[in-house]
Formats: C-alpha cells, sequence, structure tokens
C-alpha cells in the first residue's frame, strides 16, 4: 500500500486565491525544481511559461502532504505536461536533467547576476550577455553607462543580495513611522509584501501609508523623503506621483497590472554597530511612540485593516546576533566603500493609497505575486469583475463595489478569505 493515496481523490481547486498556502510546506524538492524553471522562463522574457511552472508549485505547495508517486498526482489541476514530467523526474532520479542543465547554465547564472543588480531588469540583462558581461565585475569593467538606479545597484551589490530580516524589516518601519508622523501626524504605516506574509527574511521591506481623513495622504511621499533625507536615511529614491485620478482609461480598464499610487522605490541607510549588532539610534523613547499596525500574520484577529488594538510598542534598541550579523559584517567589511561601516543597504518600497482605497492596496501589495495574478483572474473569468489594487469593479451591475476590509473583497468575489500567512502561492 502506498502512502497517502487519498490525494487523489480530494478535490483541490484549480485557483491559487481559492487555495491556503502556508509559507511551510511538504513538497519543497519538486516547488525548488520548478521554481528554478520559471525564473529561467522569466528571464528569458517567456512569461506565459513563468507562470505555467508558477502554477504547478503553488499547486504542490498548497497540499496537505508530501507527494511521494506520480500517481497520487492523478485529477489534480494546474500540472501541465511539462510541469510533470519535471515532477515525475525529481520523484524517480530525485533530480531533474533539465533543472541542473538550466541552473549550471551560463546564460541563467548570469542573467541571475545581472538582474540581482538592482535597476537591471531582463531585457538589459540579456543584451548584456551577449555582449559577454556576465557578472557585475564584468560589467564595472565594460565601461557602460549606467543611470543612478544601476550605479547605486553595482556599488552595494553584496549587501542588496544579503536577505533583509525580520528586526531590520521592524528597524526600518520604526524610521519610516517617525518621517510619516513628522509630516503627518494620524497617519497609518502597514506593513505589506512577504513580511506581512509570514516570510522571516525578504528582498526589500514594503509600506503601505494612508490616513484617516481623506485627501489627507496626498502629496505626502515627497515631504516623507524631505525628511528621511534630512536626516540622512536615503542612499537612493525614485519617487512617482499618483497618476490614478488623471488616468483618462478609467479606473476599471489599467493600462496594465501596475497601479497607480504615489509611491517611492528606495535604498535605506540602516544603522548597525561595530559588533554587527543592528542599532536604530534616534531621538530616543521619550519623543517617539511607535503605532506600527499589528500585521502579525497569525493574528487572523486583525479583521477591520485599521484596527490598533493589537499595537504595542516596539522595541527602540534591535539587536540581530548570530548567523545573519556574521554575514552582514562579513560583507560590508568586503565591500568597495573604505573598509567596514556602520550601516547596510536595505530595499524599501512606500505607498501611499487613500482612505477608501486601503483594503484594495492592502491586498494588492501584501502578495505573493502569483496570487495577486490568480485573484485578478478568478475576478474577470468567474465573476465578470475587475479588480485592481484601487477598486474592484462589477461589469455586470456596471458599479464599484466598495471595501474596508480584505474580508469583504474576498466576499465580493465569493471567495473564502484566505489570510496573508496562507497567502504563499
Ligand atoms: N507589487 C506591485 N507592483 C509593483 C511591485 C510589487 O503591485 N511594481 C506588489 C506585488 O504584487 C507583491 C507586493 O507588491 O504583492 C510585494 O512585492 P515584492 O516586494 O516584489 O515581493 P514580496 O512578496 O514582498 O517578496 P520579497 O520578500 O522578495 O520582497
Ligand atoms: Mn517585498
Ligand atoms: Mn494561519
Ligand atoms: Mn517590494
Amino acid at each position: 500500500e502506498k502512502p497517502g493515496l487519498e490525494l487523489a481523490v480530494v478535490s483541490v481547486p484549480s485557483y491559487a486565491c481559492q487555495r491556503h498556502t502556508p509559507l511551510l510546506h511538504h513538497n519543497t524538492i519538486l516547488t525548488d525544481a520548478l521554481s528554478i524553471l520559471a525564473e529561467n522562463a522569466e528571464l528569458s522574457e517567456n512569461e506565459g511559461r513563468g507562470v505555467a511552472f508558477r502554477r504547478a508549485a503553488a499547486l504542490l505547495k498548497s497540499l496537505p502532504q508530501e507527494v511521494r508517486g506520480a500517481e497520487q498526482l492523478r485529477g489534480l489541476p494546474c500540472l501541465g505536461e511539462h510541469s510533470l514530467r519535471v515532477i515525475k523526474e525529481v520523484l524517480e532520479d530525485g533530480v531533474s536533467h533539465e533543472v541542473e542543465t538550466t541552473m549550471h547554465s551560463e546564460q541563467f547564472k548570469a542573467m541571475k547576476a545581472l538582474t540581482g543588480i538592482f535597476g537591471v531588469g531582463a531585457k538589459t540583462a540579456d543584451r548584456w550577455f551577449r555582449e559577454g558581461i556576465h557578472n557585475p565585475s564584468n560589467l564595472q569593467r565594460s565601461g557602460h553607462t549606467l543611470n543612478r538606479a544601476q550605479r547605486i545597484g553595482l556599488k552595494y551589490y553584496d549587501e542588496l543580495n544579503l536577505p533583509v530580516t525580520k528586526p531590520e524589516a521592524v528597524a526600518i518601519g520604526q524610521i519610516v513611522e517617525r518621517a510619516v508622523h513628522a509630516v503627518l501626524p494620524g497617519a497609518e504605516i502597514t506593513l505589506i509584501g512577504g513580511f506581512r506574509r509570514g516570510k522571516q527574511t525578504g528582498h526589500d521591506v514594503d509600506f503601505l501609508i494612508t490616513h484617516p481623513d481623506e485627501g489627507r495622504e496626498e502629496g505626502l511621499m515627497p515631504k516623507v523623503v524631505s525628511w528621511l533625507e534630512a536626516q540622512g536615511f536615503l542612499l537612493y529614491q525614485k519617487t512617482t506621483g499618483n497618476s490614478y485620478l488623471e488616468s483618462k482609461e478609467g479606473p476599471a480598464r489599467p493600462a496594465s497590472n501596475m497601479d497607480r499610487f504615489e509611491r517611492c522605490f528606495s535604498i535605506f541607510r540602516l544603522s548597525t554597530d561595530n559588533e554587527g549588532r543592528e542599532i536604530q539610534t534616534g531621538d530616543g523613547p521619550q519623543t517617539y511612540s511607535p503605532t506600527l499596525t499589528n500585521t502579525d500574520p497569525h493574528t487572523h484577529s486583525d479583521t477591520h485593516p485599521h484596527s490598533k488594538t493589537d499595537s504595542h510598542p516596539l522595541p527602540q534598541t534591535l539587536v540581530v546576533v548570530g548567523d545573519h550579523a556574521q554575514k552582514v559584517s562579513r560583507v560590508l567589511g568586503h565591500s568597495q566603500c573604505s573598509g567596514p561601516r556602520s550601516w547596510r543597504a536595505v530595499r524599501v518600497d512606500l505607498v501611499v493609497s487613500p482612505y477608501s482605497q486601503f483594503a484594495f492596496a492592502l491586498l494588492g501589495w501584501t502578495g505573493s505575486k502569483l496570487f495577486e495574478r490568480e485573484l485578478r483572474r478568478w475576478a474577470v473569468h468567474e465573476k465578470a469583475m475587475t479588480l485592481s489594487s484601487h477598486a474592484l469593479y462589477d461589469r455586470k451591475r456596471m458599479q464599484y463595489l466598495r471595501a474596508s476590509s480584505e474580508e469583504e473583497i474576498f466576499a465580493h468575489l465569493g471567495l473564502e478569505y484566505i489570510p496573508p500567512c496562507d497567502r504563499n502561492a
């Protein structure tokens, strides 16, 4: 008797937004393999293929147990011919020949290294690769003219590729709060992206900012950025204004999946001390009372997104020890900037939304990217609705559907509510 045959008879819904997908799951060996192929497809600008592998991986992430044999996969959705072939290979031989070949290919390694530079996308990386540039050092020596983002991306290459830890994200959150409250008291700051889904590390830290008095948030970003710059917290920033209202196409038909909020892509200068411990210096606890919204992904009680009931003061000093601290100091010690230093560079995304759009922005910026894509696909194909990070439009009733919480949006869409910690598709 083979274990786990019951998997085949359990019905699994086909949209990732209908399923609970926790961060930790039982099929990492299979999903790691599929993720390599997805990444390779994305780097080759073959989006369709990338999505197919991502959907297959997401399906496996949602299964309640480890898949041990291909017969357990019968009747499951999202598994295309190619993905199934790879899964069978890994189940039978422990590795997939295609995955191994991809992983070790010069092109894949180079594309990963080059797109790992902040400000470099697949198109640029591909052009450079075909010129014989395979890594940041090659690029440095090539004499290519780089834009401001790429120059800073190259300069801080190693540390921007170090994961950002949760304590570092919290420390960044404290700085963001001070900045926002200095220029707009009463504004609310929420940790979004991967950290809201319960990830312990990320490639950046994402925050959503709003204010209960609609309109007060207008023009907020430049003020926040000025404050941060004056305090020396920014190494780089690129702010884009809100283009939602001015848009001629109307909000129901966005030109792309990109939203139009006031937004800032930035690189923060986060203090660390000489021992590699992270310390956030500031005005001191007496002048700073943190109110960062509790978005602990395992707290299912934050039903109202603006709820402050779970708020608690954050520690003023954060100490990061162990493995991560050692990695940080090693990278800083070897950085191209003169000698070891007491701060590291961290990628930070800031988004400002009007209060009435907050729930949509929260849902749209919590991710994962595949979960978001699946929500929009579900909305269009199953409900004749258009979902964006701004609004939900019902095309049959020809009206916008209001929502002040993520729960309400799931309800409008006829979906069971999936908490952030289960959106790791
Ligand atoms: N997002 C978006 N528009 C962008 C960039 C990101 O709407 N131009 C959304 C993504 O859909 C995702 C969220 O913002 O839901 C966070 O994106 P990102 O920081 O890239 O990914 P994370 O899930 O946070 O993963 P990581 O930990 O690697 O940062
Ligand atoms: Mn992120
Ligand atoms: Mn949970
Ligand atoms: Mn981000």
